[in-house]
C-alpha cells in the first residue's frame, strides 16, 4: 500500500460517467459531424490518452482522433507557460474541434489552445476534461464545455495523470499527498 495515495473517484465510477458523458457528446454533434466533416478530437498528450481512448470508442458520430504534446507542470506546481505542438499536417480550419484534457487547472493550457485554434479559423471548439479544479483558474473565462468530475484544489494521480511520470497507470483518480 502506497501511504501517499488516497482514492478521490474510483474506477467504475469513471467509467460509467465517461459513458453519460460519450452519449451527451455525440447527440451534440449528431447534425453537424459527418463523414465530410468528421469531429476532430484533439488528445493532449500524455495525460488525456486514457480518458480520450474510453470516450472516442463511445462517440457514435463520425470522428477522427489527433493528438497535442502539452508540456505544463513540472512536479505539483504549475510552470510559467504552457507550450504545445500540434502535428505538422494537421489543420483545424473548417473542423469541429474538441479538446480532449486530463485536467484543466489554471486554464492556462486550453486558453493558448483556444486561441490559436480560433486565428486558425476552426468551425468550433469545445473542451472536454476529465477532471476540472475551477477553484484554481485564473484564466477565467476558460469554462469546459464537458466535464466528467468537478474536484477541489487536490494534486490528483492515476487515470493518465501523472505526477513526475509516476502514477499514471493507476485505475483510480486518487490524491497524491507528496507530505507523507
Ligand atoms: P492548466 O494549464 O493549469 O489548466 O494545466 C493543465 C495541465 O496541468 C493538465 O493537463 C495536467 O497535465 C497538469 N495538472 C494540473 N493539475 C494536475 C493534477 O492535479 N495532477 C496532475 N497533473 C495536473
Amino acid at each position: 500500500m502506497n501511504e501517499k495515495l488516497t482514492v478521490l473517484i474510483d474506477h467504475d465510477t469513471v467509467v460509467h460517467r465517461i459513458a453519460e458523458l460519450a452519449k451527451q457528446i455525440s447527440a451534440d454533434y449528431r447534425t453537424c459531424c459527418t463523414a465530410q466533416n468528421p469531429l476532430l478530437v484533439l488528445c493532449t498528450l500524455r495525460g488525456a490518452v486514457f480518458f480520450a481512448s474510453d470516450l472516442i470508442r463511445q462517440l457514435d458520430i463520425p470522428c477522427e482522433l489527433d493528438f497535442v504534446k502539452i508540456h505544463s507542470y513540472r512536479g505539483t506546481r504549475p510552470a510559467e507557460i504552457p507550450v504545445f505542438d500540434l502535428g505538422e499536417n494537421l489543420s483545424v480550419e473548417g473542423r469541429h474541434v474538441l479538446i480532449v484534457e486530463d485536467i484543466v487547472d489554471t486554464g492556462h493550457t486550453i486558453e493558448t489552445m483556444l486561441k490559436q485554434f480560433g486565428r486558425q479559423q476552426a468551425e468550433s471548439v469545445r473542451v472536454c476534461t476529465l477532471l476540472d479544479k475551477p477553484s484554481r483558474r485564473e484564466a477565467a473565462e476558460v469554462i469546459p464545455d464537458y466535464v466528467c468530475f468537478e474536484i477541489e484544489d487536490l494534486f490528483v494521480v492515476g487515470w493518465g495523470l501523472d505526477y513526475n511520470e509516476q502514477y499514471r497507470l493507476l485505475p483510480d483518480v486518487m490524491v497524491y499527498h507528496p507530505e507523507v
